[in-house]
């Protein structure tokens, strides 16, 4: 029974991975060299569909909002940042390695794999003896054997000697280990260059870096990640209704893009991370079960209190409406849009029979989609069909951008490829197009085509489209 859902769960990765290389989606890293564990490239289709996403974020968390600040901010930062905020100190992973073949393991997933809780904030002996005591029962993932060395807690950040001329490598300039940090470092000038009112938000799509032991899943657990974050600065205590409106704005805001909801649920943390205190995480439903999408914390103040406190900096806030001078709390939501954009190719992928065949396709929001509409002559040796859709498809291109020509192959193969990667309507110059002005415009889900003028084509597009 095991089994068949383990094969299942790899099945439909296996088939999201093999779409998204043969489809231009995402590549591995340096894959010529062999690859480089834990880091991803977006191609033609995935860079898209990542843009997409990251217009949509942006439309819902800057444009649609009141008091909300846009910031990018550098990526490499003052390392006494990292000492102010615990990342140092407290930022690690419980590591134990193979004797065998070194094989090195995150202790805390393989303990959760065998139903034992364990997190990476225990201290280095509580996970020990835990560890201790199901050491038997965990073999080797590479070679099999029973015997791996004492746990070890690593740190996550990962060190660039930017700026640094000599081989000592005593101060460190670290790459972000969460891309928020940047928001607090900016969190002053924005309050003395735009005087909000608070409360207030900040938000930013930034890369984060963390030298994961063992990356995995895909997208799901890399190396290198970007970080869609929004940070609320609130009055003290102020906290309550605030966190739960932004918990329920998050949630909608994934059903805004077509997740299903049963495929969405809320976990919170019973063991909370150093500078939080109440998290909760939306998780998606990934094929190996629920996991964290995104993660919604409550940061109090701890962060502006350890920069005021590292930088000497004063970083109250003097509220012009009441007068007082207070170090605001925050809440925080921080979204990975490598997860994000994994859980929305699993939750479009879709299989099915159309006119007696099977096809794969993409169900994707048209909103999201890489492709929003495919231009076709239904013949490509027919010059007055090719001048005509080339027309077309310039008019296209310049209203609606995200458009392709496919002139290869016959019209099935063509729209079976567009399908695949979630094109939601593909135009088709046919001979009747000379004479009517019309084309035919044939529906992804449903495989219907109806005809449409040239004139309203645009239009008829972006009503679907947005
Ligand atoms: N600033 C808070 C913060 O970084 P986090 O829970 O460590 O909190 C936030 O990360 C989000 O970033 C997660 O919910 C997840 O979507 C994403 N994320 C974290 N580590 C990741 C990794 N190794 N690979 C891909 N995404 C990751």
């Amino acid at each position: 029974m095991k089994e068949e859902k383990n094969k299942k769960e790899n099945d439909l990765m296996e088939k999201i991975v093999s779409l998204c290389k043969r489809r231009g989606f995402i590549f591995q890293g340096s894959e010529i060299y062999g690859g480089i564990a834990g880091i991803y490239d977006f191609g033609p289709r995935g860079v898209e569909l990542l843009n997409n996403l990251k217009r949509e974020w942006w439309n819902a968390h800057v444009y649609q909002k009141e008091n909300y600040y846009g910031l990018d901010a550098g990526m490499f930062k003052n390392p006494r940042v990292w000492d102010a905020s615990g990342h140092t100190s407290g930022f690690s992973d419980p590591l134990a390695e193979c004797k065998k073949c070194n094989t090195r393991i995150r202790v805390d997933k393989v303990l959760g794999a065998i139903g034992i809780i364990a997190d990476e904030k225990m201290s280095e002996d509580e996970i020990n003896n835990l560890f201790d005591a199901h050491r038997n029962e965990i073999a080797c993932e590479k070679c099999g054997a029973h015997d791996f060395s004492r746990v070890k807690k690593f740190n996550l950040l990962v060190k660039s000697n930017l700026g640094d001329f000599t081989s000592e490598e005593n101060e460190p300039v670290y790459l972000p280990g969460e891309a928020c940090q940047g928001i607090y470092l900016d969190y002053k000038n924005i309050v003395d260059s735009m005087q909000p009112k608070i409360p207030f938000g900040i938000v930013q799509i930034g890369k984060a870096f963390r030298n994961e032991i063992s990356p995995r899943n895909f997208l799901f657990r890399v190396r290198e990640m970007e970080q869609a974050d929004t940070q609320f600065f609130i009055k003290p205590n102020e906290n309550k209704e605030a966190y739960e409106r932004i918990k329920q704005e998050q949630w909608n805001w994934l059903l805004s893009l077509g997740i299903k909801a049963e495929n969405l649920k809320w976990h919170q943390h019973e063991n909370l991370v150093f500078y939080a205190k109440d998290a909760w995480d939306i998780e998606y439903k990934f094929p190996w079960g629920f996991d964290e999408l995104e993660g919604i914390h409550d940061r109090t103040n701890y962060d502006l209190s350890q920069h005021m406190k590292f930088s000497g900096v004063d970083l109250n806030y003097n509220d012009p409406i009441t007068g007082e001078k207070y170090i605001p709390w925050i809440l925080e939501t921080s979204m990975g849009m490598g997860r994000l954009f994994l859980s929305i190719m699993l939750d479009a992928y879709a299989e099915d029979e159309l006119g007696s065949e099977t096809r794969v396709l993409l169900k994707l929001s048209p909103k999201l989609a890489p492709v929003k509409a495919m231009v076709a002559p239904l013949l490509r040796n027919k010059p007055e069909l090719v001048t005509k859709a080339r027309e077309v498809y310039a008019v296209l291109k310049k209203e609606i951008l995200q458009v392709a020509w496919d002139d290869n192959g016959n019209i099935g193969k063509r729209y079976r490829r567009q399908d695949e990667i979630g094109t939601p309507f593909c135009v088709v110059i046919d001979f009747d197009t000379l004479t009517d002005d019309a084309v035919t415009v044939r529906d992804r889900d449903t495989g219907k085509q109806e005809r449409i003028k040239v004139g309203e084509l645009v239009e008829f597009i972006k009503e679907k489209i947005n």
